[in-house]
């Protein structure tokens, strides 16, 4: 069986957060979808309002402190992402740029990605297509169709079966296509890792 990593990362600053709520239903929905495909599915959340502080600390002296460094390798690591932002007067939250602004600048690259939004009025949804699409664009991530907003009005009808649930559904099954067509991730690269054949050493080889 093959095992599939799934970053599920959400900027959402309040307790509860709707955002939050969006970014595990889409996790759920992406993962049903695979598993249904015989996969084996890790679901890594990221609250990005626990790292708020590394994450500005990060851009001011460059540096990831421990926990935050765990997080930016997990979501460079995973198969797949979740990326899902409250609009902040009409765009992203500056939390969301923050942090996609001190993952490495590779790390996406060829990643499948599905992007969602919450806010207080459906007539900023297309701030996914205008902010958070073309940024995942220029990190070279492959963002998916689907973008899911949900607006309170969304939320107050839904009884399982309602239209945000239908969107939900049909983004995370085309994640999880994406992710399904890929071979899994390695993981990070371990900077460790050793780099010298010991036989060709000991065979008289030089590696340099
Ligand atoms: C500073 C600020 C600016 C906001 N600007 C917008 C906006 O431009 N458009 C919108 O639809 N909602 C806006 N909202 C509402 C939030 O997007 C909405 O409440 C969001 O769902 C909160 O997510 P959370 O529950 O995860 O914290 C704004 C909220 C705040 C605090």
């Amino acid at each position: 069986m093959t095992r599939r990593t799934l970053a599920v990362v959400s900027a959402g600053l309040g307790q509860p957060s709707s955002t939050r709520l969006l970014a595990d239903q889409l996790a759920a929905a992406a993962r049903d979808e695979l598993v249904g495909r015989g996969a084996d599915v890790e679901l890594r959340p990221v609250d990005l309002r626990e790292h708020a502080h590394d994450v500005v600390n990060h851009l001011l002296t460059g540096f990831a402190p421990t926990a935050l460094r765990r997080t930016l390798d997990a979501v460079a690591a995973a198969d797949g992402l979740i990326a899902v932002t409250p609009i902040f007067n009409a765009s992203y939250n500056g939390l969301f740029k923050s942090f996609f602004d001190v993952v490495d600048r590779d790390a996406l690259a060829g990643t499948p990605v599905l992007v969602g939004a919450t806010g207080g009025t459906a007539r900023h949804s297309l701030a996914l297509e205008h902010a958070v699409r073309p940024m995942f664009a220029y990190l070279r991530a492959v963002v998916l169709p689907t973008a899911v907003f949900a607006a309170p009005e969304d939320w107050a009808g839904d009884d399982g079966d309602s239209a945000l649930r239908a969107r939900i559904r049909r983004a995370g099954a085309e994640l999880a296509e994406q992710v399904d067509r890929r071979p899994a991730t390695s993981g990070p690269a371990d900077p460790f890792a050793l780099t010298t054949d010991f036989a060709a050493l000991l065979a008289g080889h030089d590696p340099t």
